[in-house]
């Protein structure tokens, strides 16, 4: 069992991500800081409520996380993509509102689940924040996963970034600078991670769960964005599910290790940098990150379907 502690923004694909933990056997979640990003943190927190409630696991800690990014620049929100409250054609129920508990709460959790794993699949302004606030964080924390980054592929949210990356690269460039022990999920690997309308009915057909009641609303309202984005694709890419794959499952892929920059400024801005010339990851040591390049397809989407359909 993987106690994970998950920094999310949901937003679609973080939802269905939320879907994905919360239903898989071999992971409990210890709790889930939800903060802006596709989104705003308010209507976040409601969606991340609206799940637990769906899953009927309202005790799971809900942890309030960051409004804005560390570059003082106001938040750039997605309804396009992730829909008017992130949740695509649905909105939670009005009688669910999200109650959060306070920030410093996430250090109350990890003392008490010395063996935690984060994964951040959002801006990376509020695990920064952890990182401020206790200078002996990273050392509770057994591995740091992160759904960010795109090396040698275009961006999605400009021609050289990727979204949360370019979201905050501050807080970006400043994690992926100071830990050690930390794998990332790059647009290399996640662009390929596309789910079809055929997995998502095949899902429903299977399960009676709460959760998958709304797949379908919440996946074509993505699915159709990404039609407009990428003509002619058949599905569209779980960005953050396969995140969360690839740690239950290491060997879905293949990672290299190297330090990483996050551009912070200009036309660059979110924009992640490693020198992949060979020898480069003998000369930089220290704070190497995991970099997963390739993705096993076919396992990933064996794993989404075998996980949504997970009865107990
Ligand atoms: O670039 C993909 C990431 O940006 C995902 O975390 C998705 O939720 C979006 O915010
Ligand atoms: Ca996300």
């Amino acid at each position: 069992m993987k106690n994970i502690l998950l920094f999310t923004d949901p937003g679609i694909d973080d939802s269905i991500a939320i879907m994905y933990a919360l239903l898989h056997p071999e992971i409990n979640i210890v709790g889930i800081v939800s903060g802006y990003g596709n989104i705003d943190k308010e209507q976040a927190t409601n969606n991340v409520a609206y799940l637990l409630d769906l899953a009927n696991q309202t005790s799971i800690p809900l942890i309030g996380g960051a409004t804005r990014s560390c570059t003082g620049k106001y938040p750039i929100y997605y309804p396009e993509i992730h829909g008017k409250d992130g949740l695509g054609p649905l909105q939670p129920p009005d009688t669910i509102k999200g109650k959060l508990l306070n920030f410093s709460e996430i250090f109350k959790i990890i003392e008490n689940h010395p063996d935690t794993i984060v994964v951040d699949v959002g801006r990376n302004t509020s695990l920064a924040t952890a990182l401020i606030l206790d200078e002996n964080f990273e050392k509770k924390i057994k591995e740091f996963y992160i759904m960010g980054g795109a090396y040698f592929v275009p961006g999605n949210v400009t021609k050289l970034a990727e979204a949360n990356f370019h979201g905050d690269p501050v807080a970006s460039n400043f994690v992926l600078g100071y830990l050690e022990n930390v794998t990332t999920i790059p647009l290399n690997v996640t662009n390929n991670a596309v789910i079809t309308t055929e997995h998502i009915q095949m899902i429903k057909k299977q399960s009676n769960n709460p959760l998958i009641s709304i797949l379908d609303d919440v996946f074509d309202f993505y699915f159709k964005a990404y039609q407009e984005l990428v003509p002619g694709i058949n599905g569209a890419p779980l960005h953050d599910v396969v995140t969360l794959s690839i740690l239950m499952n290491p060997d879905f892929g293949n990672f290299i290790k190297r330090k990483v920059k996050v551009q912070t400024c200009g036309e660059e801005k979110g924009q992640s940098l490693a020198d992949f010339r060979v020898g480069s990851e003998q000369k930089e040591k220290n704070q190497q990150t995991k970099i997963y390049l390739t993705l096993d397809y076919q396992a990933f989407v064996n794993d989404f379907i075998k996980i949504m359909t997970n009865e107990g």
